[in-house]
């Protein structure tokens, strides 16, 4: 296969590291997709086949790795709630090989920055054996994940060079909540009807912007935070766990800092027996339904030593939060709490004095299962 970068659209320019820029890219993404896949009255504007192909099945299987698989753990919200289908989410390399009970009428979603994971691949290969329809959502027209599966829809995040992604996986969140209101109001589902996808795609490029802003308070916290740390955990329920596991994996694979997502919830059923005094641990705090548990929970970690920090939605912040984001609708939060943990891995790294783009062991695209 042959992958065209546009050499102009991938130069670093004055920036010392891809990741940056990529980060620092994240606000235009948002106005490009927004521009591209919504109308002026803010409904999307997708291939009709497309959307009745998902309106007619009874059960969405998406399928991602690494990152792209958090991102389909939003997705799967996202459309449960404005489409009222029901769905679920799979790593590739495990769906690969398992033999699924599937519905009677399954529709698949790929989800692929690069269009070429093996392990997404091999999915493929299975469903279109069984002549089932899906669609892939990748950054590269033309990817083999592209060209094998029923139907694409592209990122439009232009070239992704560092290996950690961050534009990918915002820019998979936001298609996936355009392509559930557009089933959704297919559906003539009243929370699709009434969402106002436009104007809070717009509210969240400016929140993205008014965070990468703050870059040089957020390398100070990773140098007072992290820098010297052996592990750290990042706390969530709800679509604020799967920003947790993301959050996390970005700060590992960097960094090398060994650092866990997890469940809130959870902490006290295993893991808070790993928090030493000075452990970071960041709660992730957006859903005002769970705020709260989210709190005690933080709290328990700080009565056994752990250093606190926080990522909390406006409406929902006191005056001892670190990183205080916008207020946004409760589908799209992650478009946001993820961006001052990108940051944080990021100068986590760049302070390490490691190289931020090419983390060891790791590749941007694996094409090996
Ligand atoms: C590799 C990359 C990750 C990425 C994953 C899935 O492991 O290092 O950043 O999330 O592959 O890649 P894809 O191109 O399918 O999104």
């Amino acid at each position: 296969f042959e992958v065209s970068v546009d050499p102009s659209a991938s130069d670093k320019g004055t920036y010392p590291y891809y990741m940056l820029k990529e980060i620092d890219e994240q606000p235009n993404v948002m106005r490009k997709l927004s521009a591209e896949y919504l109308d002026e009255a803010g409904h999307p504007k997708l291939d009709a086949d497309l959307v009745d192909a998902i309106k007619g099945s009874d059960r969405i299987y998406i399928v991602g790795a690494g990152t792209s698989y958090h991102a389909g753990l939003v997705g799967k919200m996202q459309l449960e709630k404005l489409t009222g289908i029901p769905a679920e989410v799979h790593v590739a390399s495990e769906f690969a090989y398992e033999d699924p009970l599937l519905s009677e009428k399954p529709f698949f979603i790929f989800l692929s920055q690069s269009g070429e994971t093996a392990d997404s691949r091999q999915v493929l290969v299975n469903v279109n054996k069984q002549k089932l329809p899906s669609l892939t959502i990748t950054n590269v027209a033309n990817s083999t994940l592209s060209r094998e599966s029923t139907f694409t829809l592209l990122l439009q995040a232009g070239p992704e060079i560092s290996v950690a992604s961050t534009k990918a996986y915002t820019a998979q969140i936001a298609l996936e909540a355009i392509l559930a209101k557009a089933v959704g109001e297919a559906k003539e589902n009243q929370a699709a009807l009434d969402f106002d996808l436009k104007g809070q795609l717009a509210v969240v490029a400016q929140g993205m912007q008014s965070i990468v802003d703050e870059k040089n308070e957020i390398n100070q916290i990773a140098e007072d935070y992290f820098v010297d740390a052996n592990q750290a955990f990042y706390i969530g329920r709800g679509i604020d766990y799967t920003v947790s596991i993301e959050a996390a994996l970005k700060l590992k694979e960097i960094s090398y800092v060994h650092a866990e997502g997890f469940a809130s919830g959870e902490l006290k059923h295993g893991t808070i027996a790993l928090i030493e005094p000075g452990t970071p641990v960041i709660g992730i705090i957006t859903q005002a339904g769970t705020a709260g548990l989210t709190r005690s929970n933080l709290e328990e970690t700080a009565a056994r030593g752990a250093k606190t920090l926080s990522i909390v939605k406006k409406s929902l912040a006191r005056p001892e939060d670190t990183f205080v984001i916008p207020d946004v609708d409760e589908l799209l939060t992650p478009l946001l709490s993820v961006i001052p943990a990108q940051l944080l891995a990021y100068y986590t790294s760049l302070n390490k004095g490691l190289n931020v783009d090419l983390p060891r062991n790791l590749a941007k695209s694996v094409t090996v299962e």
